[in-house]
């Protein structure tokens, strides 16, 4: 049976589409069974009508708390049998009971090297700090906001005249190559989080988690555990 991803998104979905991409590609074995939208004219809904794929709006204002946003979540999620839920731009903070709901399935991508440059505007701050290196990341979920253990991080230069929108531009395309190559580990059953960490082909990642250069255009299947640690 094919390994069934929901994404939950609030915005425009380019994330979405690349995953949809690397699906057509057979680069990625899954099926996105569902796209959860927290706002109604997020422009990833349309990606996803446009791909045949069901999709449901849970607005956070229509909960009287986060508990009771959380649970209306996890019921529409639910009657899909998500095997792995994909926070892909989702602007909301989950509670511990969603996040508990799906203890190793729920996966997030982060516009910045963890744990560097958790919460927003990581490329200003970025840029404010003068660094020569940025990136994006991909954690599974716990309940530490951006703070859950790393899977792996794609790294990107910083370039002398860089502002905010080509600095989000390259992080952005890295992270269309970091995220699909991720789930593909996980839909083969590669990735798995255990007690001790991170494990991709039952070998532990190192805190980091992978780590992808910029010189690096992988096909997912060409990343093997022996790559690790560089
Ligand atoms: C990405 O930059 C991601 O890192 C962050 O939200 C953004 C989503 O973009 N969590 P998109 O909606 O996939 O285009």
């Amino acid at each position: 049976m094919s390994h069934r991803l929901v994404v939950l998104i609030s915005g425009r979905g380019t994330n979405l589409q690349a995953i949809l991409e690397a699906i057509a590609r057979d680069q990625l074995t899954a099926e996105v069974a569902l796209v959860v939208s927290s706002r109604a004219d997020a422009g990833g809904l349309d990606i996803a009508t446009r791909a045949g794929i069901p999709t449901a709006v849970v607005r956070r204002k229509e909960y009287p708390g986060r508990a009771e946003f959380d649970q209306a979540l996890c019921k529409v999620i639910d009657d899909h049998h998500p095997d792995t839920l994909v926070l892909a731009g989702f602007m909301h903070v989950l509670g511990p009971e969603f996040v508990n709901h799906y203890p190793g399935r729920l996966l997030n991508i982060h516009p910045s090297l963890l744990p560097h440059y958790r919460g927003l505007d990581t490329h200003a701050r970025v840029l404010a700090a003068g660094d020569s290196d940025h990136g994006c990341s991909v954690h599974f979920v716990t309940e530490e906001l951006d703070g859950g253990p790393l899977i792996a991080r794609a790294l990107v230069p910083v370039l002398a005249n860089d502002t905010e929108e080509t600095l989000s531009k390259r992080v952005q395309s890295r992270e269309h190559v970091l995220y699909p190559l991720v789930l593909s580990w996980r839909a083969s059953g590669r990735l798995r989080l255990t007690e001790k960490g991170v494990e991709l082909d039952g070998r532990l990642l190192p805190p980091e988690g992978f780590q992808l250069d910029w010189e690096d255009h992988p096909g997912p299947v060409s990343v093997a555990a022996s790559d690790f640690g560089r």
